[in-house]
C-alpha cells in the first residue's frame, strides 16, 4: 500500500478513480510509486458482489512486457537508453573494455566495487580453481545426441551441476541459506558464485565437444578466464598449446560487453525463479533458458542465418521491404531500452577489426554493412528510433573465430552468468528479505458455468483432429499392431 503522507507533500500522485470518486494520494519515492496502492480502489465496494471481472478486487496495473514496472531497486547497471549510456557500478562500458578483464568486471557487478589487487587475486584463484567438474559429468554430455542444440545441453548442465552441491540447497539447508548476511551464509554464498563461473566455460566447452566427438579437457592452469575456454575447446594434444592472444583476448572483451544489462528478459527470469528460494544453480538454469531464444540472446545466431538468406548486398532492398511488410524479421536491430546504437555496438565493431586481421574478414560482412547502411537511412526505422543492437555485429566475429552457428548464443550465456549472479546475490541480501515474485492476471475466461458428459459436449474449439486422422510413425504402427495381435491370443 502507498504509504501515508501529508496532502500537502508535492512529492505525490492524487489519483481520482471516476467509476466511484474516490480519491488517492500515493507517495512517490525514486520516481516511482507502488502498484499495490492501486488496490484501494475498487468499482463493486459492496462485500459479497463478486464476479469475473475482479471489478471488486482492487485495480490492477496491466504492464504486458513490463513495458513501465519496477521490480528491484538496484546498484549494479545503469542504462540511459535515449542517450545510450551503459554503465557497470558507475564505470562507462568503454573504459572497462579498455582497460579492465571480464573477471575483474565480474567482480565489479557482483561486489560493488573494483577489487584490491590482493582481492583480484584471490578471486581470479578461486574462479579458476572451480573449473573442474565431477568425472561423471561426462557421461552427463555424453547422453546427448550428436545434434543436440548445445543451448539445451547447457541449460540443463547448469540444472544437473545443481545436483552436487546439497549444502547449497535451500530446500535441504533452510531457507535463509542465502538470506541471512551472516559471514557464514555470505561465504556459502561465494561459494557458488566461484563454481558457477568457474564452471560455466568448462560446461560450455564440453557441450562444444561432446558434438564434435572429442574427448573432454580438464581445465588448464596458468591462462586467462577465455584462454581456458579457448583451451578446452580446442586443445587436440598439442604440447604448449596456446591460443592466439588476439582471439583470446577479443573473447575477453566480448564477455565483458554481455556480462550484464541490467534487468533483461533472463536476468529477470533468474530472480523470478529465485524469488522462490531455489538454489542458484536451478536459477541460473532457468536464466539460460531465457536466453536462449531470438529476440534475446540468440539474436546473434538469428543474424548471421538472416545474412545467410539474404545471401548478397544486392538483396538487401528487396529484404528491407519485406521487413517493413512484417514478412521477415531483421535481427540484431531494435531494443526494448536503447532507442538509439547500443554503446555495445561500436566496441564490438572495433573488435570486429581486431578479429578479422587474423582471421580475414567474413564473407557476410559485406552483406552486413550494406543492411546496416540502408536501415539506418530508411524512415521505418528512422521513426521507431531502430538501430543495431550488440547481436548485430558479434555473430560475425564468432563465425570469424570459427565457431558453429549454434554456439553463439552459449558465448552469451557464459558471460551472462555473472550478470545473473550479480543480480541474484543482490536480491538475496536485499533489505526487507526475498518476496515471492507472483505477478497477477486480469481473469477474461468464462463465468461460472455446468460440467457436461463427454458424449452430450459439441466441439467449440481445441483439438482439430477427428480420430480417422490420427497418424503414427511407422514403428508406432507396428508396435500397436504387434500388441493387438498380442492381446488377441
Ligand atoms: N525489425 C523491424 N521492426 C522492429 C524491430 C526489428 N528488429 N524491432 C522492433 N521493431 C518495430 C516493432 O514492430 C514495433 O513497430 P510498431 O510500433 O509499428 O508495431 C516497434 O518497432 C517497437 O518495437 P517493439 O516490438 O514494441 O519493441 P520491444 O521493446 O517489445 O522489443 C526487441 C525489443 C529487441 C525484442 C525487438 O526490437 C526485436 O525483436 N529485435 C530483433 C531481435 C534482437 O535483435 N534481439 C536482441 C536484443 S539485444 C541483446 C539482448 O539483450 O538480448
Amino acid at each position: 500500500m502507498g504509504r501515508p503522507i501529508p496532502s500537502s507533500s508535492q512529492n505525490s500522485l492524487t489519483v481520482r478513480d471516476n467509476r466511484t470518486g474516490k480519491s488517492l494520494e500515493i507517495a512517490i519515492e525514486d520516481n516511482s510509486i507502488p502498484a499495490t496502492a492501486f488496490k484501494a480502489l475498487s468499482a463493486a465496494p459492496e462485500k459479497g458482489e463478486r464476479d469475473e471481472n475482479e471489478t471488486n478486487k482492487g485495480l490492477r496495473v496491466s504492464d504486458r512486457g513490463f513495458l513501465n514496472t519496477a521490480v528491484m531497486r538496484s546498484q549494479i547497471t545503469y542504462i540511459d537508453g535515449e542517450a545510450g549510456v551503459l554503465r557497470y557500478r558507475g564505470y562507462p562500458i568503454e573504459e572497462l573494455a579498455v582497460h579492465s578483464s571480464h573477471l575483474e568486471t565480474a567482480y565489479l557487478l557482483i561486489y560493488g566495487s573494483l577489487p584490491t589487487s590482493s582481492q583480484l587475486e584471490v578471486w581470479e584463484s578461486e574462479v579458476m580453481h572451480h573449473g573442474v567438474v565431477h568425472a561423471d559429468a561426462e557421461q552427463f554430455f555424453r547422453s546427448f545426441r550428436y545434434d543436440a542444440h548445445p543451448m539445451a545441453i547447457l541449460t540443463s548442465a547448469f540444472a544437473y551441476l545443481g545436483s552436487y552441491y546439497s549444502e547449497a540447497n535451500p530446500s535441504l539447508q533452510g531457507q535463509t541459506l542465502f538470506t541471512q548476511g551472516s559471514p557464514e551464509s555470505l561465504a556459502v554464498m561465494d561459494k557458488q558464485i566461484y563454481r558457477l563461473i568457474g564452471k560455466a566455460t568448462t560446461l560450455a566447452a564440453m557441450a562444444y565437444r561432446v558434438r564434435q566427438g572429442r574427448s573432454f579437457v580438464t581445465p588448464p592452469t596458468g591462462f586467462s578466464y577465455t584462454g581456458s575456454f579457448l583451451y578446452q575447446m580446442d586443445h587436440l594434444g598439442e604440447e604448449n598449446y596456446k591460443p592466439n592472444p588476439v582471439l583470446e583476448k577479443a573473447l575477453d572483451v566480448l564477455f565483458l560487453l554481455h556480462a550484464d544489462h541490467e534487468l533483461n528478459a533472463s536476468a529477470t527470469t533468474v530472480l523470478q525463479t529465485g524469488s522462490s528460494l531455489v538454489d542458484p544453480y536451478s536459477a541460473i538454469a532457468a536464466g539460460c533458458a531465457s536466453l536462449y531464444g531470438p529476440l534475446h540472446g540468440g539474436a546473434n545466431e538469428a543474424v548471421i542465418r538472416m545474412l545467410i538468406s539474404i545471401g548478397s548486398p544486392a538483396n538487401v532492398p528487396a529484404f528491407i521491404e519485406a521487413v517493413k511488410k512484417r514478412e521477415k524479421v531483421l535481427s540484431g536491430f531494435g531494443h526494448r531500452v536503447y532507442k538509439t546504437s547500443d554503446p555495445r555496438s561500436f566496441i564490438v565493431r572495433k573488435t570486429a577489426d581486431e578479429v578479422f586481421k587474423v582471421t580475414g574478414k567474413d564473407e557476410l560482412l559485406e552483406t552486413a554493412m550494406a543492411l546496416h547502411e540502408a536501415a539506418m537511412k530508411d524512415e521505418y526505422f528512422i521513426k521507431r528510433k531502430l538501430a543495431p543492437n550488440v547481436d548485430f555485429c558479434s555473430g560475425l566475429i564468432y563465425r570469424a573465430m570459427g565457431f558453429p552457428l549454434d554456439f553463439f548464443p552459449v558465448l552469451f550465456a557464459v558471460p551472462r552468468v555473472v550478470g545473473w549472479l550479480a543480480h541474484w546475490r543482490q536480491m538475496m541480501l536485499q533489505p526487507g528479505g526475498v518476496k515471492i515474485w507472483r505477478p497477477r492476471q486480469i481473469y477474461v475466461g468464462a463465468s461460472k458455468r455446468e460440467y457436461v458428459a463427454v458424449g452430450e459436449r459439441s466441439p467449440v474449439e481445441g483439438l482439430q483432429k477427428t480420430p480417422s486422422q490420427i497418424s503414427h510413425s511407422g514403428i508406432s504402427k507396428r508396435t500397436m499392431i504387434a500388441t493387438f495381435k498380442g492381446a488377441k491370443l
